[in-house]
């Protein structure tokens, strides 16, 4: 991996980069017929239409009524459709009346708990939250929670091929495969028999502004609504779980962006979150796969119909031709230096970008307000950084907190 600091001479400033040596170290992309890094070409090709979702080896569901697939596979004018109907899920309202109060209630509980015991498992806190924020958009919220969390966890590691070694996959796949299987199907039931089910009858009683109540309405199939409440599990949970691990270990090494953390207002606390999210985006690589011609900006191969392309997202957040100075430092001032703002392209861009940003960046933001306030808060092991071969990113775990006992 190239640090890049000396090829930039003076301008390269600090590096607060927490998992770019690691993943530069250990994640492959999946098959692709190019990998592309310019900011200004990546963001044009996720805005054109004709580049299609595509991630390799992963069809999309083949479900009886293709309205009923999810839409995070759909393209064009049905992606569309189906995206306008999740917009009312994500509003500032919805954030206002819904979303925040149930933060500040699932902080309470969790700083509670911390104070009690005097230490905890930060990336289960950070389970919690994430969890408990997703499925109040989703609308699983007509069973035990915390039960809940621990099915989408252990759905969201059931495949244990991946984790293995490149070479163990294939030998071992014909003869574990019936346990993958088993452990599947035994996990897709209790969260549909225990979690789904409840939540349907009442909304079918009571409809709210949830996913389960479109479903509802819909008429969607046991096995379509079971891929809708695990997709959002992926997007929702886990991304926001491991972020605000990342926000915070980068907090405790950091004392002058954590007192400007506390000290901010509500956009400055933003400002210092996205150049985080900037450096170390949770997912490194997005797909897709071409149906047009496109010509190449640097003019070399043009990207035909049928080539997949993987966005190095960690590589277009440092592109020096748009990043400014000091791409590797955590700046919550770049920008006001340059005419990109946020977090560039960690949240994805064009129609398929990512719709829960702003509940993510507020589920950080409380989070770590409510954390870094404990009475003696202080970090007794830092996380350790495991492969997510699924998310194609990083995970965060082992980090554990003290503080103050109540
Ligand atoms: C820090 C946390 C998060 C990160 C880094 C993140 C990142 C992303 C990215 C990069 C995409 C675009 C994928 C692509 O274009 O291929 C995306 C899509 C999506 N995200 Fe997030 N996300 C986060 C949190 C959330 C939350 C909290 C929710 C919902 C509660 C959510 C729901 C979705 C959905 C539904 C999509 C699919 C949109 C579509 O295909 O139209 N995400 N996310």
């Amino acid at each position: 991996m190239s640090t890049g600091i000396a090829e930039m001479g003076s301008t390269a400033g600090r590096d607060d980069r927490k998992t770019a040596r690691f993943i530069a170290e250990n994640l492959k992309p999946f098959k692709a017929s190019r990998i592309e890094s310019d900011f200004t070409f990546v963001r044009e090709l996720l805005r054109t239409p004709g580049i299609n979702q595509g991630r390799p080896g992963v069809a999309p569901p083949n479900l009886d009524n293709p309205d009923h697939e999810s839409f995070f596979f759909l393209d064009g004018e049905r992606h569309r459709k189906r995206r306008a109907s999740v917009a009312a899920y994500f509003t500032p309202k919805a954030v206002l009346t819904r979303y925040l109060p149930l933060m500040q209630r699932t902080m309470d509980e969790q700083i509670a708990e911390l104070r009690r015991k005097g230490s905890a498992a930060l990336a289960d806190m950070t389970l919690q939250l994430a969890s408990n924020v997703t499925m109040e958009v989703v609308g699983l919220t007509n069973s035990d929670n915390r039960d809940l969390t621990r099915v989408i966890r252990a759905l969201m590691n059931s495949n244990f091929f991946l984790r293995m070694p490149r070479w163990a996959a294939p030998v071992l796949k014909p003869l574990l495969m019936w346990v993958y299987r088993y452990q599947r199907s035994k996990l897709i039931e209790a969260l549909y028999n225990d979690h789904i089910v409840p939540a349907a009858e009442a909304r079918r009683k009571e409809p709210k502004d949830d996913v389960i109540s479109y479903m509802v309405k819909e008429n969607y199939s046991k096995e379509a609504m079971v891929i809708e409440c695990q997709t959002y599990a992926g997007a929702g949970v886990s991304a926001t779980r491991e972020f605000i691990v990342l926000a915070a270990w980068q907090m405790f090494d950091h004392p002058d962006l954590l007192k400007r953390f506390l000290d901010g207002d509500e956009a400055d606390q933003f400002a210092i979150l996205e150049e985080m999210l900037r450096l170390d985006p949770v997912g490194n690589y997005m797909y897709r796969q071409s149906t047009i011609e496109v010509p190449s900006p640097d003019g070399g191969h043009a990207i035909k119909p049928g080539d997949v392309i993987a966005i190095n997202v960690r590589e277009v957040n440092i592109d020096p031709k748009v990043v400014g100075e000091c791409p590797y430092q955590i700046d919550p001032d770049r920008p006001k230096r340059t005419k990109f703002t946020g977090s560039w392209m960690s949240f994805g861009d064009g129609p398929h970008r990512c719709p829960g940003a702003q509940v993510a960046l507020h589920e950080t933001r409380v989070f770590l307000d409510r954390l870094f306030r404990v009475p003696g808060i202080r970090l007794v092991k830092a996380p350790e950084l495991v492969l997510a071969v699924q998310t194609q990113g990083y995970e965060l775990r082992g980090c554990i907190l003290a503080c103050d006992k109540a």
